[in-house]
């Protein structure tokens, strides 16, 4: 607060607020960083100063530790991508789910609060149905329906109360050099087998973690509040994607669309995940077609995965 003087014998107060400049280095705190995602944010942020624990230096669930480590590094940004992301697992694993994703998360914005960080949460697209056959708005209802959907769609809404000024930017279908995922499952399948089944009525947006990465240091510069949708662009089926993987990497598999009744799984996944990129485009940041996206994954992972 600033106690100014403006006319003679009137003194007024006016709020100085702390407007953050991020065009200098950014003090950030990455939770994650072993994992998919995590692996390319720790690459585009390392010219920032970046504290990066390991889910052992501190689990989510430990709130005195998630407090100390954020008390210390007092961060510019929290970057929380680490999260119990086995959608299936999480079906006969809530409380876990809830621990991690949901109360994990609520540790962390209870901790920026105290230490004025901002807070930048990854969610899913799996906070909705699947119900709509149109891109899904920011202002879209939540409408989970698994437990892995009802913890993030949860966690949103805590921390929405917790932080006011909190950025949760929702994703899909993310795939990178980090770990498994399905280009990577694809490429090894098609090298030991003549035919490929794939589901055909899931639709959604392929998203490169690299292209992710790079968006979600951009919003932090440009310090985003609020929800965003943050996929490449574009949208297909797994069946459609998997084609192209053949098509791009030149393998002989032939892949076969089936049906998701046809190969039940315990975690109900959307039929139709589509997040519409009107709120990414606000801030002027634009995502890169997915199969631009799969060409660039695949021409860096040729020499490791196919012979
Ligand atoms: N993968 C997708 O298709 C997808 C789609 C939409 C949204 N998302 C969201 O995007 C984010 C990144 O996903 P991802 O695929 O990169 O995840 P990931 O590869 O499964 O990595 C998860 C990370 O979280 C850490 N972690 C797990 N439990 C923890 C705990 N209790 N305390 C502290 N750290 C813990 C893991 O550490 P360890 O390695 O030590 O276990 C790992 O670093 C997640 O929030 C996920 O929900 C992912």
């Amino acid at each position: 607060m600033e106690k100014r003087e403006s006319a003679p014998g009137r003194i007024h107060l006016a709020i100085v607020r702390r407007i953050p400049i991020y065009n200098s280095m950014m003090r950030v705190t990455l939770f994650g960083a072993s994992g998919l995602l995590g692996q390319d944010l720790v690459q585009e942020l390392k010219t920032e100063q970046l504290t990066a624990p390991s889910s052992k230096d501190a689990d989510l669930r430990d709130r005195d530790r998630v407090r100390e480590l954020i008390r210390d590094s007092r961060p510019d940004w929290i970057l929380l991508s680490a999260a119990y992301t086995d959608v299936d697992g999480c079906e006969s694993n809530r409380d876990l789910a809830f621990a991690v994703n949901c109360e994990g998360a609520v540790n962390v914005a209870e901790a920026a609060r105290e230490t004025g960080s901002r807070l930048m949460f990854l969610s899913t697209d799996y906070v909705f149905d699947g119900s709509k056959r149109s891109p899904y708005q920011t202002s879209d209802a939540r409408k989970p329906s698994s437990v892995y959907g009802e913890s993030k769609a949860r966690a949103e809404e805590r921390l929405l109360e917790i932080l006011p000024e909190v950025c949760i930017v929702r994703t899909s279908w993310l795939f990178g050099h980090g770990g498994k995922c399905f280009p990577a499952t694809i490429l090894k399948l098609a090298s030991t087998r003549p035919e490929i089944s794939v589901v055909n009525d899931q639709r959604g947006s392929p998203t490169f973690t690299r292209d992710l990465a790079s968006a979600l240091v951009q919003l932090c510069r440009a310090s985003a509040r609020g929800i965003v949708h943050v996929t490449n662009a574009g949208d297909c089926t797994w069946y459609e994607f998997a084609t192209e993987i053949m098509r791009e990497s030149g393998m002989a598999a032939v892949v076969k669309p089936v049906t998701t009744a046809e190969f039940p799984r315990p975690a109900r996944r959307p039929a139709y995940s589509v997040l519409s990129a009107d709120s990414l485009h606000a801030y002027n940041v634009h995502m890169p077609d997915w199969r631009d996206a799969l060409r660039r994954y695949l021409g860096n992972a040729a020499a490791s995965v196919v012979p």
